[in-house]
């Protein structure tokens, strides 16, 4: 039951605000239609370029294609969430690769990398090619594990609007 106090009081609280908002529009990329960037040291070594293909600020996720030549590899990062890559081209050696407790990826392969994966050695042997789909940043680390940079949508954005010409 409702007492007239309770009344007086939710009368005097401010007024709330409901938000409808509509559904995200759809995007496309044609990704061979764009051009490959190179995906800028500290975070990578040895050639690899990427394609920025959607941002969700929302959801602060983000999704790009990478190619990867023989004997590139990232550097040392871990995932503030989760992520899923399709290697469609070559072999990824994830964390090491297989014969160190990682994984080992060969085209055409599938991976989930869960929220807090810590992936010192991203390597790939052969010329290799990826998607992936990133929930929130990448946090880019030393040896000892102290941070070197954390690029989440935003910050990759800001890089691909810049490599793109696409920033005033
Ligand atoms: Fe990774």
């Amino acid at each position: 039951m409702v007492s007239s106090a309770d009344t007086s009081r939710a009368n005097s609280l401010p007024e709330t605000t409901y938000f409808t908002k509509p559904p995200v529009d759809g995007e496309f990329v044609q990704v061979d239609k764009i051009a490959w960037q190179p995906m800028p040291e500290p975070f990578a070594h040895g050639g690899i370029c990427w394609k920025l293909l959607h941002v969700s600020p929302e959801l602060g996720s983000w999704t790009a294609y990478f190619k990867c030549p023989a004997g590139s590899h990232f550097s040392a990062h871990i995932h503030i969430g989760p992520g899923e890559y399709l290697l469609t081209k070559g072999k990824m050696e994830v964390r090491g690769g297989i014969e160190n407790g990682g994984e080992t990826a060969y085209e055409l392969g599938y991976g989930y990398e869960p929220s807090s994966a810590r992936h010192d050695h991203t390597y790939f042997p052969i010329d290799s090619e990826f998607y992936m789909s990133f929930v929130g940043p990448l946090h880019w680390i030393h040896e000892d594990g102290s941070t070197v940079a954390v690029t989440g949508w935003k910050e990759l954005q800001d890089v691909w609007l810049q490599q793109t010409g696409i920033a005033a």
